[in-house]
């Protein structure tokens, strides 16, 4: 750890994608010297004068993992923070702890909602037991039960982030049908009918990009409330896939045209990939309180789900002359 005086040094790990487009320039603006860990095979979504502060380190995760030596490299950088944005296996999270242990004052995870298997009592809380299903959400599930076991047991300065599904400018938005196709959004422009399953009453639980960027340095700012907890980073409201689409098509100055079929029916009616989206996300149907990122870290998201989603959907539109 480096002195008192200095600006902290934050290493985000996985910097220059949804979350990192908007957390980098943020924690530049918030004095923290950045450096942003990728293999910079792609740029932020969006360009930011704050980047020409950030130094970039180039590492290859997967490949300095292999070689035992991804820890050590973050090590090196002598941070002050660590923001793990792309940690998906319990493995890569015990060896980057193993190699920060005692050098640095908070280290930062990235989970996700799917923690969360099906929900109970709704909006479903941080404290309900995990019930995860499907290998990722099991994977995660696992690293922040590691984490907070560590930050709780053994005081390492840990805290756990779940965000929900992410949007924001630059790429398209999870779509009131649950998969990623932007030809639903089209359909509900041009007043067409469009199929969604069952009775269109599963949720979906949107966040902006710039609102996971705002938890991050939040968590940062309230390091003593936010040690050995995790979060969750949503809007303040789940969608049902039915109201998402009627406000979408209300939007577009539209009546939406809905028509809804058993899931063994609307699943022939899209692609695979395409069903299996959906069905990963109607199958966990999140709905998730804010309340605990509220209270403890002061986080006040600035978008509800709908207008983070027109954002998006207004950026598409853009790129596309003005159509969907
Ligand atoms: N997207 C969602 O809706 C969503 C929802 C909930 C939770 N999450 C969580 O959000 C996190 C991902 O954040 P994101 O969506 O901002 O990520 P992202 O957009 O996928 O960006 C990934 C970042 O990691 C870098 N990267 C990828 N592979 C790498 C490697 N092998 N070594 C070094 N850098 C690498 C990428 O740059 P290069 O390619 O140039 O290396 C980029 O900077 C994950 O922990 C995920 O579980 C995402």
């Amino acid at each position: 750890m480096r002195s008192e005086e200095a600006a902290l040094r934050t290493a985000v790990i996985g910097g220059t994608g949804h979350i990192g487009t908007h957390l980098v320039p943020r924690l530049v603006a918030a004095g923290h010297e950045v450096v942003c860990v990728s293999r910079r095979q792609r740029e932020p979504y969006q360009p930011h004068a704050a980047w020409a502060r950030v130094r970039h380190v180039i590492l290859d995760r997967k490949a300095e993992e292999a070689a035992g030596t991804f820890g050590e490299q973050i090590a090196a950088l002598e941070p002050d923070i660590v923001i793990d944005l792309i940690c998906f296996r319990i493995e890569s999270a015990k060896h980057l702890v193993e190699a920060l242990r005692g050098r640095v004052r908070h280290l930062l995870h990235c989970g996700t909602i799917w923690v969360h298997g099906p929900g109970v009592e709704v909006p479903t809380t941080e404290e309900q037991p995990r019930r995860p299903f499907g290998d990722y959400g099991c994977r995660k599930a696992a690293i922040e039960d590691y984490l907070l076991a560590e930050a709780r047991r053994n005081g390492f300065p840990a805290t756990v982030l779940h965000p929900g599904h992410i949007v924001g400018p630059g790429w398209p938005p999870l779509n009131p049908a649950g998969h990623f196709n932007p030809r639903v959004f089209g359909e509900l422009a041009r007043g067409a009918e469009v199929a969604l399953p069952n009775l269109g009453l599963e949720t979906v639980h949107h966040v902006h990009a710039g609102d996971v960027a705002q938890a991050f340095e939040r968590a940062i700012a309230r390091w003593s409330a936010a040690v050995g907890e995790s979060f969750h980073v949503v809007s303040p409201a789940a969608l049902t896939l039915r109201g998402y689409a009627e406000s979408m098509a209300a939007w577009f100055d539209r009546e939406a045209r809905l028509r809804f079929l058993p899931w063994e029916e609307w699943k022939d009616t899209v692609s695979p990939e395409e069903a299996a989206a959906t069905w990963d996300h109607i199958a966990h149907s999140p709905s998730c309180s804010i309340e605990k990122a509220r209270r403890l870290l002061g986080y006040q998201p600035r978008y509800r789900s709908l207008e983070a989603v027109q954002e998006s959907v207004a950026w598409l539109m853009q790129k596309n002359g003005g159509s969907l």
